[in-house]
């Protein structure tokens, strides 16, 4: 029998140190339960071909976006409320991605003062922006994170409807919202997620606006389909995540892994493409890359660290995901992103 990995291993250690409602909450898939299933499975599915003797002239990971280098392409996605799974929380997983030489993306739903997150990590960091209702409050929450200094601001599409939810325990809350966004008070006979939700989602004339209030460069997470990254495309993002959410949101997506060599063919040379949902191994990053991916976020596996073993959890992680993305390009012959971007998978 094969020895636990170190992420199965964090796994069943937060699975047994996390209440079952934190645990739920962390597991959440949308309708039937099979879609993160699904998406570990598109990246696995694909084949490498071992390329032996290849000599790799200094080979390495590194991988620049936007103007900042990192020594890995492995990101650390949104994840709210980092404080429910340990008492690091935010700032904890900051410092890591900081020692691992990474980035990281902060929700606006973090746990801790968007301030105190940036100066433990003494680096830029990220933010993930969720529509407030309105132009005015998102503008405000964008503002916010800006002056105090994040580098890119990733505004999160795909979960207009309020999707996993828990009851947050005491000193657990949204601490960067003036107010948490609740659904529109509905009337008798009117639908909550088309008059209460819904009317307060954004749209593409929202997304257009956002791209001019934004100084910096500015990404959609949550895209799909090839159109609408040909539409974001057009109105200036500066890049896509392209995600289902893990899975949490919308049942039956295809993966990831399926949708991304068309959207790298359509829009791989005007927008930078980030993914994420499913990545779980070196392996998984290399075959994002392969496919047409400038960079991965992981999300469920460095909050299994992040409950294990606090921000040292949250490295191990990174640091095992980078070893094993080097070993997988050390056994196709690949030295570097950029010619692993040439690779053919299977
Ligand atoms: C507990 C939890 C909370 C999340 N919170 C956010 C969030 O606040 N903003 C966001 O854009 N995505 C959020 N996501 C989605 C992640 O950013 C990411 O898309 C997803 O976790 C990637 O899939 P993976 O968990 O299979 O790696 C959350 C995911 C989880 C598991």
């Amino acid at each position: 029998m094969q020895a636990l990995s170190l992420l199965q291993h964090y796994a069943q250690q937060a699975q047994s140190q996390l209440s079952a409602d934190i645990w739920h909450y962390l597991h959440a898939d949308a309708g039937s339960g099979q879609q993160s299933l699904a998406n570990v499975q598109g990246w696995q599915s694909l084949k490498l071909y071992p390329r032996p003797l290849a000599t790799l002239k200094h080979p390495h990971t590194r991988c620049e976006l936007f103007g900042e280098r990192w020594a890995h392409p492995i990101m650390l996605a949104p994840v709210a409320y980092q404080k429910l799974f340990h008492t690091d929380g935010e700032v904890g997983t900051a410092v890591a991605c900081n020692a691992q030489q990474g980035q990281m993306l902060v929700s606006s739903l973090a746990s801790q003062p968007l301030a105190d997150i940036i100066a433990q990590a003494q680096q830029p960091l990220w933010f993930q922006l969720y529509w407030q209702g309105d132009r005015p409050r998102t503008l405000a929450l964008l503002q916010t994170a800006l002056a105090v200094g994040y580098s890119v601001v990733v505004f999160t599409v795909d979960a207009p409807v309020k999707q996993a939810v828990m009851d947050l325990p005491a000193g657990i809350a949204a601490v960067n919202l003036s107010q948490p966004l609740s659904p529109k008070a509905i009337g008798p006979g009117q639908s909550l997620v088309f008059d209460g939700w819904m009317s307060q989602a954004p749209d593409w004339d929202d997304v257009a606006w956002l791209r001019e209030q934004c100084t910096v460069p500015f990404l959609l997470k949550g895209l799909m389909h090839v159109d609408d990254a040909i539409q974001a495309a057009g109105l200036g993002c500066d890049g896509l995540v392209i995600s289902n959410h893990g899975g949490r949101v919308l049942d039956t997506t295809p993966t990831v892994a399926e949708v991304l060599p068309a959207i790298a063919h359509a829009v791989g040379g005007q927008c930078k493409l980030i993914v994420d949902s499913g990545i779980r191994s070196g392996q998984d990053v290399f075959k994002a890359v392969a496919l047409g991916a400038d960079a991965v976020c992981i999300g469920r596996p460095y909050i299994w660290g992040l409950a294990a073993e606090g921000a040292m959890g949250v490295a191990k992680v990174i640091r095992t995901l980078r070893d094993e993305l080097e070993m997988t390009m050390a056994l196709t012959g690949v030295a570097n992103l950029k010619a692993l971007r040439q690779v053919s998978l299977f």
